[in-house]
């Protein structure tokens, strides 16, 4: 049978990359992007493109219909940083989005849903090295409340409906073909920006804020080997604790000096901070590795390799 996937904020940081190797994956027509705004080029003129809320269940259903998808992954959401700063719409539209797919699962009119999402579903409270993946949670962000509300209802639509959902806690991720959205970690991006522009950076997190980390290609793997493996190896229908690096400002400061010498960093933590805070420092991801065999291929310095070359090129 074919399949059709509709991918649902299509024109973010993850969203664009998702939907690119989706398209090279399984044709191009066959990978329907959505989003509330437009996105870049090579996006727009690869594939179909609709302009779609997440929030509207009846847009959602018509362009489900249309179409005739079958998978649909749900990037659309306010990130950490955002989210403090409009709580409610952060919480409306982080849930809102959520439901509406999972009822269109619900209502076998889909069968399958990617939904992220993340290390911020943990708090103060937890366990800050190697965290596992059942621990005390309590997150104490707007973002980690409703991402830990959407795990419980994931696995809810899953025991009760037998929704097949599927979910990753992305650490921070770094990519260089859209720049993130207003995230906690979006410095780990922006660094390489202002090293090849300025020769320097001012960060808004301390210098020895450690936090997990990955490269886009690792997570973008992730998301596909968890969306085709064979439904008896996921085990986890809550989210998967997942992991490639964990490092600090500075780390990656000195990372960047060993292709720009001159490079210089300074920092002035803002309210970011305090996010950073409630956050595991490294994360234990056994569980995926051990369900369906996930295995990072980027560390630290390949990640600044790759980075520096593509965004001067
Ligand atoms: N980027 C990261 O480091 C990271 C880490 C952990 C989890 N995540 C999760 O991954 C998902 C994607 O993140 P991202 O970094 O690509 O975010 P992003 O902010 O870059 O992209 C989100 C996209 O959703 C769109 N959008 C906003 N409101 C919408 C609506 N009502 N209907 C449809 N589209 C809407 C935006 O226009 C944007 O293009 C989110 O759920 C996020 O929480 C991201």
């Amino acid at each position: 049978m074919e399949k059709y996937i509709l991918i649902i904020g299509a024109c973010g940081q993850i969203g664009t990359e998702l939907t690119l190797t989706l398209r090279e994956r399984y044709g191009n027509d066959k990978v329907i992007a959505s989003d509330i705004r437009e996105g870049s080029d090579s996006l727009m003129n690869s594939g179909p493109f609709e302009i779609l809320d997440a929030t509207n269940y009846d847009t959602l259903e018509e362009v489900v219909a249309y179409y005739d998808i079958s998978e649909v992954y749900l990037m659309a959401a306010m990130l950490s940083a955002t989210a403090e700063k409009f709580p409610m719409r952060a919480w409306n539209l982080n849930m809102n989005s959520l439901f509406n797919v999972l009822n269109l699962a619900k209502e076998k009119k889909i069968n399958k849903i990617f939904w992220p999402s993340s290390i911020a579903v943990f708090g103060p409270n937890t366990p800050k090295d190697h965290t596992p993946q059942h621990t005390i949670m309590e997150p104490s962000t707007v973002y980690g409340i409703s991402k830990q509300s959407g795990e419980r209802w994931c696995e809810y639509y899953f025991k009760k409906f037998n929704v097949d959902v599927r979910s990753l806690r992305y650490p921070g991720l770094i990519s260089w073909k859209t720049m993130p959205g207003g995230g906690t970690t979006d410095y780990a991006v922006e660094i390489y920006h202002k090293a090849l522009s300025q020769g320097r950076y001012s960060c808004f997190l301390k210098k020895d804020t450690m936090l997990p980390m990955m490269f886009m290609d690792d997570a973008i793997r992730a998301t596909l080997e968890l969306m085709e493996a064979d439904t008896k190896k996921i085990k986890v229908r809550s989210a998967y604790n997942l992991a490639a690096m964990s490092f600090d400002p500075a780390e990656m400061a000195r990372s960047i000096q060993k292709h720009i010498p001159d490079f210089t960093i300074d920092y002035t933590p803002d309210f970011r901070q305090d996010i950073a805070d409630s956050w595991p420092k490294s994360i234990d991801d056994s569980d995926a590795q051990k369900d369906w065999d996930w295995h990072p291929e980027f560390d630290l310095d390949r990640t600044t390799e790759t980075m520096l070359e593509n965004l001067k090129s």
